[in-house]
């Protein structure tokens, strides 16, 4: 409990005047509360027993009283409460998708999406379950129990000693269950993230599953998991709901025992009836509370295991450390010295020493997994290298604000990325759209005739993962995405792949003279994309083993000759 506390305080704080609210709303419902066992007293020893005939009307008008401020004091507690919940809620949605976002490339590409999706939506629910809820009913609860302890006490000692001895009885099995439950909780957690990922697996991969008519065996898998979840919940709905039971049961043994003692006093003529009647109240009110603080007590344990996830993403630390210094200039020069990048065990890229220079087109080939695209990604520090340094207008990358060095880099990725945006969004993706802008970086890409065919132009909304386009116009927008940022540095990883050869030949022309004056880099599994580069890297199991011109290659290197024979048939 301290522990959820502490971790709360820095976003709780800022909550005070809400709590403070909430507080006086507990007041009110307090005092109420113990108002309506007070006024037992007046109604059986004056009304029913001295027969005072103006009680009569005093009592049911002071018992009208009593709850209108006790609904007063509920109204305050329900609104602030929900307020503190809501907001927290949307901010700490905020913080994590913030923080997840900003976390290396390696643990977006290593966490399933599913996983993070339920993070930020299912645990931060349960988190504002006990922000909104279980903190503020722990505290009108317990306040509630000691002043009408305080009451009982006041009203007679010894009776209230005999009715609370049973309270101990109540504490310990507590204890266990709540132990229980939050093993259970932890569980249910995780189970919920296997299955948000299962679903979002299948709408992600939904063409595969269609065109494998997999439906029955991904809606088997997916039930699994379901059930598996089903199941766990209902473990804890066993354990959890023998509390509330179970105090029941001791609740009345504890009325069991005031009726007997009690009614012993009364009938010694040591206590009025009165006072019996409201100790009776007093003692048949704190055992509502107290069940309650045991069922929060217990449920606390699975907002625990849920800010548990959530703390833990906010506890990452990105090995990407961010540089200081703006890049300003265009990026002129790129020089890799020496880099090698290891994932976990074994090298993706081993002692790799290259330079560019502006108004080169570097072409990278190579056996698939050989480590092209890692050799693109590390520019946009994906990863930093584990040995050597990548240096860019001769200064370690890792200088530079990862802001300003993206702003000079446009990446066209082996996946084509679509917005749910309309078309001139996803150009001018992250940038003002300028439609004549739009306009020519759509020509440039080979895509003005696909454009003009749609019915709103470049306005016409993509849909999801552009669903709406075909592979080849899904790779024309890419590259007009890339040429509408005007970067110095282009890096085309299979751009062009899924175009015909015409179209490439004429998005190859419109580009050559765009990149006159930038550093272009491009992978390629087809020779006719790369040929006319000015230096051609040949890349296997992560390094470099022959380097020079398309004639040069063609010429020394066997591998190139193979991939060439290759590329041709
Ligand atoms: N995020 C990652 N974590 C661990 N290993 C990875 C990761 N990304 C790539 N690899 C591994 O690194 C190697 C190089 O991958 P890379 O994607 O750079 O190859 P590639 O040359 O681009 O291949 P292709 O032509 O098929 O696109 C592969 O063996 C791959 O398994
Ligand atoms: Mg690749």
């Amino acid at each position: 409990m301290k522990a959820i506390l502490k971790r709360y305080w820095p976003y709780l704080k800022d909550y005070k005047f809400e709590y403070f609210l909430v507080l006086i709303g507990i007041v009110f419902t307090v005092t109420a509360t113990a108002a309506t066992a007070h006024i037992m007293k007046p109604l059986m020893d004056d009304l029913f027993i001295a027969k005072k005939e103006e009680m009569l009307y005093l009592i049911p008008l002071g018992l009208i009283g009593i709850y209108i401020f006790k609904s007063i004091g509920r109204y305050i507690q329900m609104v602030y409460t929900n307020y503190i919940g809501q907001h927290i809620i949307s901010r700490f949605r905020e913080i994590l998708l913030e923080k997840m976002i900003n976390l290396d490339m390696g643990f977006l590409y290593l966490n399933r999406s599913g996983e993070l999706i339920s993070r930020i939506t299912n645990d931060i629910e349960r988190i504002r379950y006990f922000v909104s809820k279980m903190l503020p009913d722990l505290i009108r609860e317990s306040l509630t129990v000691i002043v009408l302890i305080g009451y009982i006490i006041y009203l007679n000692p010894l009776l209230a000693f005999y009715s609370l001895v049973v309270m101990p009885l109540i504490i310990y099995p507590i204890i266990v269950i709540a132990k229980k439950l939050k093993k259970y909780s932890i569980r249910s957690q995780e189970k919920n993230a296997d299955v948000v990922s299962r679903l979002t697996e299948v709408f992600n991969n939904s063409e595969i599953i269609k065109a494998n008519a997999t439906e029955k065996f991904e809606l088997e898998r997916f039930s699994i998991e379901n059930w598996k979840f089903f199941k766990i919940n209902m473990k804890s709905v066993y354990v959890g709901s023998i509390v509330s039971p179970m105090m029941e049961i001791v609740g009345a043994i504890g009325l069991a025992a005031v009726i007997f003692v009690g009614g012993r006093e009364v009938y010694n003529n040591n206590m009025s009836v009165g006072e019996f009647t409201a100790f009776l109240t007093a003692v048949g009110l704190v055992f509502q509370p107290i069940r309650r603080i045991g069922s929060i007590y217990s449920s606390i344990q699975d907002a625990y295991a849920a800010s548990i996830r959530v703390f833990e993403v906010l506890d990452i630390k990105s090995e990407i450390i961010d540089g200081k210094e703006l890049l300003e200039k265009d990026i002129l020069h790129i020089e890799y010295k020496n880099v090698s990048l290891k994932y976990e065990a074994s090298y993706a890229l081993e002692n790799i020493t290259v330079e560019i220079q502006k108004g080169e087109n570097l072409a990278i080939v190579g056996d698939s997994g050989g480590g092209k695209s890692t050799f693109i990604n590390m520019l946009l520090r994906f990863y930093d290298p584990s040995e050597g340094v990548i240096l860019i207008n001769g200064e370690d990358i890792k200088k530079f604000t990862q802001h300003s060095l993206k702003h000079h880099i446009s990446l066209v990725s082996q996946r084509i990325y679509i917005f749910q945006d309309s078309l001139a969004l996803n150009v001018a993706y992250g940038q003002d759209v300028d439609e004549k802008r739009v306009k020519e970086a759509l020509a440039l890409a080979d895509a003005s005739s696909f454009v003009e065919s749609l019915e709103d132009g470049i306005h016409t909304k993509m849909e999801e993962f552009g669903a709406n386009l075909s592979g080849g116009q899904r790779q024309r927008v890419a590259i007009a995405r890339a040429i509408y940022k005007h970067s110095s540095l282009l890096l085309f990883d299979e751009a062009t792949s899924a175009l015909d050869n015409e179209s490439e030949k004429r998005i190859q022309k419109a580009l050559d003279s765009y990149t006159k004056d930038k550093i272009t880099i491009t992978i390629a599994h087809r020779l006719s994309t790369i040929e006319h580069a000015d230096k051609i890297i040949v890349m296997q199991k992560g390094a470099i083993v022959a380097c020079g011109t398309h004639a040069d290659l063609l010429k020394n290197s066997s591998l190139y000759q193979k991939l060439a024979g290759k590329f041709e048939s």
